[in-house]
């Protein structure tokens, strides 16, 4: 496949928790790949501890800091490596407000969660800390050419 469009872009998502103790994971992906996305890198994982804290590292400071930790290190997350046009904020778009109820409808967190603390997925916010998150779950070997 040949891609020449100027807004090639990779990110990473993260269906947290509770997404997975949920079984949301393939319908998630299916979402993915219905867009036009091409996941290219995707494991289950249980994050250690000083993972979570090195990826939220920029929310250390806030009140909510040690349950966000708690929680993403709870149970299994899905690890996933996107690529696509426009994929950073086409994501974010795709997820939903971060609050599940200020979520627009048809979004995955609209669709799928009602509460901020538990809301099923992560997405990188912007291209520096999407290069900095596929760097901390996904080695280069890892990821589709
Ligand atoms: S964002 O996406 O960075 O603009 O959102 P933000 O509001 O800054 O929240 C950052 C992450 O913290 C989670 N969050 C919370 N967890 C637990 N309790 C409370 N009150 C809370 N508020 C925000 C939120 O889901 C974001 O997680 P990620 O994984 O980045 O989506």
């Amino acid at each position: 496949v040949v891609y020449c469009g100027r807004d090639m872009q990779r990110t990473y998502a993260m269906i947290k928790p509770d997404g997975v103790r949920r079984q949301l994971t393939a319908r998630i992906l299916q979402r993915f790949i219905d867009k036009g996305y091409r996941v290219i890198g995707l494991k289950q994982l249980v994050i250690p501890r000083e993972l979570a804290e090195q990826h939220y590292a920029e929310h250390r400071e806030r009140p909510f800091f040690g349950e966000l930790v708690d929680f993403i290190t709870s149970g299994p997350v899905v690890a996933i490596a996107l690529e696509g046009e426009n994929v950073i904020t086409g994501l974010r778009a795709m997820m939903g407000a971060t609050n599940p109820k200020d979520a627009a409808p048809g979004t995955i967190r609209a669709d799928h969660a009602t509460t901020i603390g538990e809301n099923v997925i992560h997405g990188s916010a912007n291209e520096e800390d999407a290069a900095r998150e596929l760097g901390l779950f996904f080695g280069d070997a890892e990821l589709l050419r």
